[in-house]
């Protein structure tokens, strides 16, 4: 996910430009640059970027002063192809400098394209794909901007959001859509466009919403709008009346329930794209059964709540591929003296890709011999480096420390593993591996219709408001769901919350249950819903308020109901991948219980998000 935006008017451009990539930045920040017209003759197109943060162009540029122009192109990156470096960063430049490209999406055919330019003697200064657009608009430029930028839009195919400059048409931008987000603001005297309202409503809160396909030609006084097929249509102009900061957060009042609600689609671009034709395809890399075979055990490792997710993972793994899985907190796998050779697959699980224990552990493993498969959402970030294969997670920038799409992506992208695992490792038959590929797909709505429950949790917050402890119970897969949901309701809303592998709670720690002891019961696993309910059993009769989280509708669930205070139905998901869509209630319940007890849900106390220290 990245952030353009495109201004052309009477002012200087360049202020305006770094000014929106600032409010844009939580979309994407490993690199930021400019492109601005310079006045003269001939007009010339003039560049800046860097990597890093919007903070570095604002030094680079003199604040935009040293940037004199009345119309250019923004945007901050969130890498997908190529590293986060300032040669990658956009906007790109076409050979001559004819053009200046700024880009949002994934060009899927840039390759036979790069190809073709390159044997025509065109070179390249990046990896990414958005330069070959620029190379291609100067191929294709026939001294009409227009219909230079329809040519090309006919050659790609793609996501993309695009704001394009052309030298010879020096007050002109085009802006593109499709797939990826695209808003234009008309002004008095100036018009202009970005990835997010936010950019705009500082300038004007009269927008048009484009709609994939569409093209706009932006000049100083008009907006021209055209459909894919080249035909003009009318500006639909809405009035936003979003505050600034508002708008910052898609509407919601913090960015955790933010991210909350992107859940579905960050678990869509976790797995659709490597569901090709009911096959998984692994980014850039594939394992063979010899490979696969040569390792005797699978050790994950991770933080928080990562960790957690590859503890849900680990059942699906285990199931599906027959291997051992040891899931280890990274903090320990450091220092202990666990048997580590290149028999083991060590899974690196990490949101930010730069937590310090994880990546040490990722190189001390790595010393001993081990393969690693890093999980990862932050491109070419320090772990994904280390690793032997990355398999991104596409959630896009996370910013609420607490995670939640980070999570489910982390565990979407360990249940994709663990398929492709069994079924290369020929535990699957056909029947079997489309059977699972089909759950995979049906993950984005399950999560989906989870987010249903957030008027239910806001409900059911009061109970916990107040409480001093909280204790999660969960079996198997409900266990690690518990863990994490206790860590939710701690990190935010600063009551203590413990998670218990339900089955031992009778070993000691059911001598702090007493009348009115919130415990929050995980009993989403199918196969464990009796022993489940045999736990809940023992502490109902010791007083213990229950709050009961079941399958909808599951036959059996309804006994629940005579010993839990509340019951929450959560989405019924059959086989091993019911934890995707159980965690989301757990993620809306500690929400609302913090916003209750007006914690600061997005930057709670004494956490960072990523831990970059031991
Ligand atoms: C989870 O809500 C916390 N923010 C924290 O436990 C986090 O998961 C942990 O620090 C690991 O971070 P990482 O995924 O970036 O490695």
């Amino acid at each position: 996910m990245c952030g353009i935006i495109g201004f052309t008017g009477l002012k200087q451009a360049a202020p305006i430009l770094l000014e929106g990539l600032a409010r844009m930045e939580y979309r994407g920040y490993d690199s930021a640059g400019v492109a601005v017209v310079s006045a003269g003759s001939p007009a010339q197109i003039r560049l800046e970027k860097v990597s890093g943060k919007v903070a570095g162009l604002y030094e680079k540029t003199e604040n935009g002063a040293a940037f004199p122009g009345t119309c250019g192109i923004g945007h901050t990156r969130w890498a997908t192809h190529g590293a986060p470096t300032d040669f990658n960063a956009h906007p790109h430049l076409s050979q001559s400098g004819l053009f200046a490209v700024a880009h949002n999406g994934i060009i899927e055919n840039f390759v036979p394209l790069k190809k073709e330019l390159l044997a025509k003697g065109y070179t390249f200064k990046s990896q990414t794909d958005t330069e070959v657009v620029a190379q291609l608009l100067e191929d294709n430029y026939n001294g009409d901007f227009q219909q230079t930028v329809e040519k090309v839009l006919s050659l790609i195919d793609g996501s993309y959001a695009f704001a394009i400059l052309c030298r010879e048409d020096p007050q002109t931008i085009f802006a593109v859509k499709k797939n990826s987000p695209l808003i234009l603001g008309q002004g008095d005297g100036f018009n202009l466009f970005a990835s997010d309202v936010t950019a705009l409503v500082e300038h004007t809160r009269d927008v048009v919403y484009m709609e994939d396909g569409q093209y706009a030609k932006v000049t100083p006084d008009s907006i021209e709008l055209f459909a894919e097929d080249g035909s003009p249509l009318p500006l639909a102009v809405t009035r936003v009346t979003l505050s600034v900061s508002a708008a910052e957060k898609g509407g919601y009042e913090h960015f955790m329930m933010k991210e909350i609600m992107e859940q579905p689609e960050a678990v869509e671009r976790a797995l659709t794209p490597r569901l090709k034709n009911n096959e998984i395809v692994l980014d850039g890399f594939s394992l063979t059964k010899e490979d696969l075979a040569h390792f005797h055990k699978i050790i994950i490792t991770a933080c928080g709540s990562a960790y957690y997710a590859g503890l849900a993972g680990k059942y699906a793994i285990e199931k599906l591929c027959g291997l051992p899985v040891d899931v280890q907190l990274a903090s320990e796998l450091r220092y202990s003296d666990i048997p580590i050779d290149d028999h083991c697959l060590l899974i690196a699980v990490s949101q930010s890709g730069e937590t310090a224990d994880t990546l040490a552990a990722v190189k001390e493993c790595k010393a001993k011999g081990a393969k690693v498969l890093a999980i990862v959402n932050v491109v070419e970030s320090a772990i994904a480096k280390q690793a032997d294969h990355v398999l991104y997670t596409w959630a896009g920038p996370e910013v609420a420390v607490a995670t939640t799409k980070g999570y489910t992506t982390q565990l979407a992208v360990l249940y994709l593993f663990a398929v492709y695992a069994a079924h290369v490792l020929g535990r699957l038959d056909d029947a079997a591996y489309a059977g699972l590929i089909g759950e995979l797909r049906q993950l984005p709505e399950a999560v989906r219709s989870a987010l249903k429950l957030d008027c239910e949790m806001e409900d059911l917050a009061p109970h916990f408001k107040d409480a001093e402890h909280v204790f999660f119970l969960g079996r198997n897969t409900d266990s690690a769901l518990a863990m994490e949901g206790a860590l939710k309701l701690k990190e935010i809303s600063y009551i203590h919350a413990e998670a218990y592998a339900a089955g031992e709670l009778k070993h000691g720690t059911i001598a702090l249950i007493d009348k009115g002891t919130p415990v929050a019961a995980v009993c989403t696993n199918e196969a464990l819903l009796e022993k489940s309910l045999s736990n809940v059993i023992e502490v109902w009769a010791r007083g213990a308020d229950v709050t009961a989280f079941v399958p909808a509708g599951l036959p059996g669930s309804e006994q629940v109901r005579d010993y839990a205070a509340r019951i929450v139905e959560v989405p019924h998901l059959r086989g091993i991948f019911a934890s995707i869509a159980a965690v989301v209630p757990l993620q809306l319940l500690a929400y609302h219980v913090a916003k209750l007890r007006g914690c600061s849900i997005d930057k709670p106390k004494n956490l960072a998000k990523s831990v970059t220290v031991e």
